[in-house]
């Protein structure tokens, strides 16, 4: 009997929460965030994807064309990857094989300039050797199947650009998609 009491009073308890809320505001709604970080205990579920230096990348080792590497991070989530700055390049380079090429994100395909096939626009940033510079300078003397970039290992410790055939085969480091957008349900 004296159980059923408690049970009683506890019950009571919780609907005169519940009332409480709902007379204070019980409306829930939901809010569209954008993060440019990854809560720690999210990080695990963005695999294949890994946090190097400030981002999330997967380095792929299949060797596909560059075509074919646009389709495969597109499928993870992300893009090829989008170089922004030289620190980044060398962080990433860290994490690249020596003996292997890697597809970037810029072509130009049918058009003089590099574009970013993730942002639509102008790279932020290249990197190709001088001596290679002088044909992405000069477009019409350039083979034009040239078209798309790889990253390869440079002169000193650090990758560099160079332009390659977008049908041969390289490994490719996807990014992923960002800044993501996360939806948080407020009560
Ligand atoms: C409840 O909250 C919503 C959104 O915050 C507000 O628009 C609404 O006026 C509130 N209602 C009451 C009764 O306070
Ligand atoms: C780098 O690639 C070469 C050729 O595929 C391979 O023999 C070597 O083991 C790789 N090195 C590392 C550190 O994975």
């Amino acid at each position: 009997m004296f159980r059923y009491i408690v049970l009683d009073i506890a019950l009571l308890q919780v609907l005169a929460q519940f009332w409480l809320i709902e007379s204070i505001n019980f409306s829930t709604r939901v809010e569209y965030k954008n993060i440019d970080f990854v809560p720690l205990e999210y990080q695990a579920h963005l695999k294949p994807f890994e946090l190097i230096g400030s981002k999330f990348y997967y380095i792929g080792n299949a060797e596909l064309n560059w075509f074919q590497a646009v389709q495969e991070c597109r499928k993870k989530g992300g893009n090829l990857i989008n170089l922004k700055t030289h620190q980044e390049t060398l962080v990433i380079g860290m994490q690249l094989n020596a003996s292997h090429d890697y597809w970037v994100d810029i072509n130009r395909l049918g058009q003089e300039e590099y574009v970013s096939i993730t942002t639509g626009l102008r790279p932020d940033y290249l990197n190709f050797l001088a001596k290679d510079m002088n044909e992405v300078n000069d477009y019409y003397h350039t083979n034009e199947q040239l078209s798309c970039v790889t990253l390869v290992k440079g002169y000193e410790d650090s990758f560099v650009m160079k332009e390659t055939k977008c049908m041969e085969k390289s490994r490719f480091i996807c990014q992923l998609s960002s800044p993501r957008t996360i939806s948080i349900v407020v009560w």
